[in-house]
């Protein structure tokens, strides 16, 4: 394949960036996009050109790094992360926009990539179980029901990509937020700070300018994990109770 790439450059956090459009020839469909990027990067360097900045770590849809707008849809068009989209989901002389996550908790350090770490700093004001649990063998003798050890799973997937704030047009970290207080919520070790742990993961994400949802529901549909919009229903309601027992 021959592809167009329309991408958004940006030399650091002050300056104003531009679209800057490359072609890129002989793309696999087996390539991942990462990998035509690679490509791409090659062909810069060849030239004597400054490569595109963007973001990976795993590559295997685990860390949470690849975070890219593609053609206006975070992660491109299936549902999976930036580096498990594979080429064969675009054709032959196909133009591809190619921008990094726009809220404004996330700025753009350089080109595609964006400062995250308000998502770790709502991690650090409550994401998280300080109480003992003991060793492996002692936490499987606490029973847990199954519907809520599944629940809990299935909320724990979330990777921390940030593809729900970029598809929400209130950048709200909700679903985020909503997937790991529905994953500690659903566990007998995560009650002793449940309170706590919503009212303080709630602040801050107010406080690092993360807006709130309007159940719109473009979170879900863009989430590569598949994390569903009820979980923001649990944080909703965890966060009355919690405001009603203080
Ligand atoms: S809820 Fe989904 S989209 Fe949002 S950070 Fe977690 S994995 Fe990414
Ligand atoms: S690079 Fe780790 S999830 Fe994509």
């Amino acid at each position: 394949m021959n592809l167009t790439l329309k991408i958004w450059r940006q030399d650091g956090p002050q300056d104003a960036g531009r679209f800057e459009t490359h072609h890129v020839t002989d793309v696999s469909e087996d390539m991942s996009f990462l990998e035509m990027l690679d490509v791409l990067n090659e062909d810069l360097q060849g030239d004597a050109k400054e490569p595109v900045a963007f973001d990976s770590d795993c590559r295997e849809g685990i860390c949470g790094m690849c975070s890219l707008m593609i053609n206006g849809m975070a992660h491109g068009p299936e549902v999976t992360t930036t580096c498990q989209l594979h080429m064969r989901s675009f054709k032959d002389g196909d133009e591809i926009t190619i921008e990094p996550w726009r809220a404004a908790p996330f700025p753009v350090l350089r080109d595609l990539v964006v400062d995250r770490s308000s998502f770790d700093r709502i991690i650090q004001s409550g994401g998280y179980i300080s109480v003992n649990t003991g060793a492996a063998t002692e936490a499987n003798n606490l029973p847990v029901r199954k519907e809520a050890a599944d629940r809990a799973f299935d909320a724990a997937t979330c990777i921390g990509c940030g593809a729900c704030v970029a598809a929400c047009p209130n950048a709200s970290g909700m679903l985020f937020m909503g997937a790991k207080v529905t994953h500690l919520g659903e566990l007998p070790q995560g009650q002793a700070e449940r309170d706590a742990r919503v009212v303080s993961m709630v602040n801050q994400h107010d406080f690092e300018g993360f807006g709130g949802c309007t159940n719109i529901g473009e979170c879900a549909a863009a989430c590569p994990k598949e994390i569903p919009l009820d979980v923001i229903s649990q944080l909703n309601k965890d966060f009355r109770k919690a405001k009603k027992h203080a």
